[in-house]
């Protein structure tokens, strides 16, 4: 039985570790509490102490806004802790799966980005990602790191349940219809890690992983409430906005869109479309 270390386990994708990891060996998961990625003391005594066969780092800073603030934490635990565990991941020889965004890029191609194409983060955020990507890849251990985009799921902090929530509480909703992306669920994140770690497929790299399709965040809300009329007691009217319209304190990429062609040839490993995807994820 391989032993895994996850850390995260109560985000988004991390809850879905939990479950879709199981079959590949015993799962040792970590909350906040027992692993904070802002200690590097403690990442090291955690992998010391779990002596695991793989490390699955499912936590990071993700509040996008709050990290124009807060750009030291952001890069503690999104930048340096990767590189800490990248580093005793190498001596030690563990595999490393980590996860990065759409949020390493400008934004300004007209096409879906390859992993190819060079980043240029526009907020605090990206730029701690992408320093944590190159954390790991300079260590030189077995990693494979996921760029995922707009992640939702019926668990954690999200766009898909802020949106149930407020459908029933106004009578309208603005949202921007000038920011392009793949809406994907952190159940199919986790279910193709999982597939990833696999014996015989075994990608190894950077990925990018993501739905099929692309939507704006008006038309994935123009889809929620077409999928969730069941579930709601409310219909508030949806009103297209322009970015500029909606300001927030870290800027975001126009275009999210991630080519995920890369492990669809080398893995055989394919999320199907945000649609089919978010119809899945509502019949829970
Ligand atoms: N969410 C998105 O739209 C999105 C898009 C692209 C890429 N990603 C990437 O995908 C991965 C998974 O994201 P997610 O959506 O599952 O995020 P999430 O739901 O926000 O979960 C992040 C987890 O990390 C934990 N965490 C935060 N700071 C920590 C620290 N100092 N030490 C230990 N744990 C800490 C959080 O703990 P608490 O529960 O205690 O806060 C939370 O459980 C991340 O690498 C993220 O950057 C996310």
């Amino acid at each position: 039985m391989k032993r895994i270390l996850l850390t995260g386990k109560n985000g988004q994708v991390g809850w879905e570790l939990q479950r879709t990891l199981a079959p590949l060996g015993e799962v040792i998961a970590l909350d906040r509490e027992k692993l904070d990625l802002a200690y590097a003391d403690t990442i090291l005594a955690a992998i010391r102490t779990v002596n695991p066969d793989i490390i699955v780092n499912a936590a990071a800073y993700t509040a996008v806004d709050q990290a124009e603030n807060e750009t030291s934490l952001a890069m503690r635990v999104n930048a340096e802790a990767p590189g800490v565990m990248a580093e005793e991941a190498r001596k030690r020889g563990i595999q490393l799966v980590h996860y990065s965004t759409d949020y390493v890029f400008d934004g300004t191609k007209d096409s879906p980005y390859g992993e190819d194409d060079t980043p240029a983060p526009i907020n605090a955020y990206g730029r701690s990602k992408l320093a944590g990507e190159q954390a790991i890849q300079a260590t030189g251990c077995r990693h494979l790191i996921f760029r995922t985009s707009w992640v939702y799921g019926m668990h954690g902090k999200n766009f898909l349940r802020t949106m149930l929530r407020l459908a029933e509480e106004r009578e309208e909703l603005r949202i921007v219809d000038d920011q392009f992306g793949a809406p994907t669920w952190s159940r199919l994140i986790a279910e193709a890690t999982a597939l990833a770690l696999a014996p015989h497929r075994e990608p190894e790299g950077l990925y990018h992983l993501a739905s099929a399709g692309h939507t704006s965040w008006h038309g994935f809300t123009e889809a929620i409430l077409g999928l969730s009329r069941n579930l709601r007691t409310r219909e508030p009217s949806l009103t297209a906005i322009p970015t500029r319209e909606y300001p927030l304190p870290a800027k975001r990429p126009f275009n999210s869109r991630l080519a995920c062609d890369r492990l669809a040839q080398e893995a055989s490993i394919q999320l199907p479309d945000w649609r089919v995807a978010l119809g899945l994820c509502l019949d829970r």
